[in-house]
């Protein structure tokens, strides 16, 4: 029996997310996504040391001709840049990669990001082969081609939207994923049920022992559920114009903190970005519930959870609310009406408010 998972991404872009163990040797699913003969592996330094040569085999014996290479980035949130991005470019030009190349991003968000936006870009866009390999990116990043590289000014400001052609997510792959960083990945999961889905939420509550412990099967099917909703939510709202705004519940306080702490990611004292939106995901259950829009009972429900999966659920100490209102203005979630917010009415059913008052997200930042 296969042990390969397959979620489907329909519409406009149609690709597979395949989702199981070993699949970074899999040359027939690797070979299912290669059209051309140039393939640029785009990676970190903490990823490439374990899985680029695998992966670079196995493109090889999916396709003996390929010319392939290997891009690598330190690991860091603070690394998605306009500067990496160009030396992205730079080893497309070297690699002499033409229309059919491929991008093969293979690591976390900020990879598969970076990567995407390289991909989206060379030569007015090429495939990308998204092989993520941390929870969040296995959940989230991967899936629906948003791609982006961020500025002093704000995170994610400049990219585009570009579907991958394929995305495999090994989950054998997780197995050397630092403690912290699975526990990040969670808070995406969490995300999923917060906004859709209470029954998801129940199960989260049941198995988070076994989630953190990282059980292959429980893992699995937290995955291919995630990858679930978000694939229905793209294929109907690839764009963004309605619906998948959703996915950002927590995103408008949770990249404000980023922004402010200098997204200097996984470094002891500031959040990466999956805490970050832990938090952010609590502070807009607390804003639902001080507009009246949702039970406090669900908040404090959210927050057991998020504890109990060892995610933070407070602004850190000494970031200044104003400061983090700033940030909130030049969020992509904020409009010339003021400030956007999703907010929930009831743990999973979430709803995108305008106009909500400074002085009550002020109120909430400040723990009041
Ligand atoms: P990340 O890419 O920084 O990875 C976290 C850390 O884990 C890094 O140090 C990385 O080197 C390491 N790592 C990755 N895989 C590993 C493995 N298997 N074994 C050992 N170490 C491994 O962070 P992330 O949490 O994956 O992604 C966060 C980024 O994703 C943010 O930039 C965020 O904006 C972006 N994001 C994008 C979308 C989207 O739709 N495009 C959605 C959510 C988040
Ligand atoms: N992570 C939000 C989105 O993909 O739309």
């Amino acid at each position: 029996m296969s042990t390969i998972r397959t979620v489907k991404v329909d519409g406009e872009a149609r690709y597979d997310i395949s989702i199981g163990p070993n699949l970074l040797g899999d040359s027939a699913l690797f070979a299912h996504a290669l059209r051309g003969r140039h393939a640029l592996i785009v990676s970190d330094d903490n990823v490439a040391p374990l899985y680029a040569d695998r992966v670079e085999a196995t493109l090889r014996a999916a396709r003996p001709a390929m010319e392939i290479a290997c891009f690598v980035i330190p690991a860091g949130e603070q690394e998605k840049t306009l500067a990496r991005f160009c030396q992205a470019l730079d080893a497309l030009a070297a690699l002499g990669a033409t229309r059919d190349a491929a991008v093969i991003a293979l690591g976390g968000g900020v990879v598969g990001d970076l990567a995407g936006f390289a991909a989206a870009c060379w030569m007015r866009g090429i495939d990308v082969v998204q092989v993520p390999t941390t929870l969040l990116a296995m959940v989230d990043s991967s899936v629906g081609g948003k791609t982006a590289v961020d500025l002093p000014a704000g995170k994610n400001l400049v990219g585009s939207f570009h579907a991958p052609r394929a995305v495999i997510a090994d989950t054998t792959s997780l197995r050397t994923l630092p403690e912290r960083e699975l526990r990040a990945g969670l808070a995406e999961v969490v995300k999923y049920g917060a906004i859709f889905d209470a029954e998801f939420l129940t199960w989260l509550e049941t198995q988070a022992q076994a989630l953190l412990t990282g059980d292959d099967a429980a893992l699995s099917e937290a995955i291919a559920r995630s990858c679930h909703y978000k694939a229905e939510v793209v294929t109907r709202d690839p764009y963004e114009h309605g619906e998948r705004a959703l996915l950002n519940f927590g995103h408008t306080f949770g990249h404000a903190i980023e922004a402010e702490q200098g997204y200097s990611g996984s470094g002891r004292d500031a959040m990466n970005h999956g805490e970050a939106v832990a938090v952010g995901m609590v502070m807009a259950a607390r804003l639902s519930a001080a507009l009246g829009r949702a039970p406090s009972s669900d908040t404090q429900r959210l927050q057991a959870l998020l504890q109990r999966l060892g995610l933070p659920t407070v602004v850190p100490a000494g970031l200044d609310p104003e400061a983090l209102l700033a940030r909130m203005r030049l969020d992509k979630k904020a409009d010339a009406a003021g400030l956007r917010f999703v907010l929930w009415e009831r743990a999973g059913q979430a709803k995108v408010v305008s106009g909500v008052p400074d002085g009550r997200v002020l109120d909430v930042l400040r723990g009041r």
